[in-house]
């Protein structure tokens, strides 16, 4: 799939690169003529992604950066200015899952998705909207929250907390940005599930917790609720978040924007 929004120029950062949906998103904006700073934590596969799109030709950098880390923020937004100069996007996209039932949960399970999920999510609204206001030409950050930030989902309890917390920090972050004149537009894009790695930790959440079979079967349930019949695809998401980065959004904040094939409306 070949993207068409105009990123010309813009200096895009994106957490959890290395892989996934990150790695999607690297590809696609980069391809729409973005400058993009990738970052994740795992340093040796995201220097191996970030080869790769450099071979396409594309514009492409890597940090080794702890989404979590307030430390690693300074470090991922000066090397952004160092290579680029400025700020004008920023996808939070790095995120952990881990299911379970909510009495098999223990505390350290929540607060470790706590911390991956929402604490990066806080200090990268935080970091890029320091550079970004100052910068005056406005911005736009994406937090990658998902159906389970909407819906109940039997396994998602404490993931789909965090999840949750992402949809309605973007809301907030939004209205206060745009009402104090900041020009930084936030939105929430919510995926299905999607075939990455960690679309492969529900499926065999549905087994563990008793839902499913085998992991063939949990796939196959998953679909089956899914209208338009099948899995997404990380360049789903990532069209998404081309779109919503791009002037073409210029009157969009505050928005969640579902990318399930229809999970939710069913
Ligand atoms: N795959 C799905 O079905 C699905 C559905 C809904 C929402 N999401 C959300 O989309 C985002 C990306 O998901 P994915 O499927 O690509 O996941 P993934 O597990 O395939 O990849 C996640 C990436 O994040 C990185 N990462 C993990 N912890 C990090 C940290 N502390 N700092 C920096 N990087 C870190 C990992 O190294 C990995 O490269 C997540 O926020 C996830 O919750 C995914």
């Amino acid at each position: 799939m070949r993207n068409s929004f105009n990123l010309d120029g813009k200096v895009v950062l994106i957490t959890g690169a290395a892989s996934g949906i990150g790695a999607k998103c690297v590809e696609v904006m980069a391809q729409c003529g973005a400058k993009v700073m990738a970052t994740d934590i795992d340093e040796q596969q995201g220097l191996k992604t970030v080869a790769e799109f450099k071979t396409q030709g594309l514009d492409v950098v890597f940090c080794q950066h702890d989404a979590s880390s307030s430390d690693d923020w300074d470090k991922a937004i000066a090397a952004t200015l160092a290579q680029f100069n400025r700020l004008d996007i920023l996808v939070n996209n790095a995120g952990i899952y881990i299911g379970g039932t909510l009495l098999e949960n223990n505390l350290e399970q929540l607060r470790l998705l706590n911390k991956i999920n929402i604490e990066s999510i806080f200090l990268g609204m935080k970091a890029a909207a320091t550079v970004m206001k100052p910068g005056g030409n406005g911005g736009s950050i994406i937090n990658l929250s998902s159906v389970a930030g909407l819906i109940g989902v039997s396994g998602h309890s404490a993931y789909g907390a965090t999840k949750g917390a992402a949809r309605l920090y973007s809301k907030h972050a939004a209205v206060e940005f745009a009402q104090l004149g900041y020009g930084i537009r936030v939105n929430s894009v919510h995926p299905g599930v999607i075939d990455t790695e960690m679309g492969g930790q529900v499926f065999q959440d549905l087994v563990d917790i008793g839902l499913a079979s085998s992991f063939g079967e949990a796939k196959n349930i998953v679909i089956g609720m899914t209208p338009l019949g099948r899995l997404g695809k990380s360049e789903d998401i990532a069209s998404m978040i081309a779109f919503l980065s791009s002037d073409a959004a210029s009157f969009i904040t505050g928005g969640e924007f579902v990318v399930d094939g229809g999970l939710t409306a069913a």
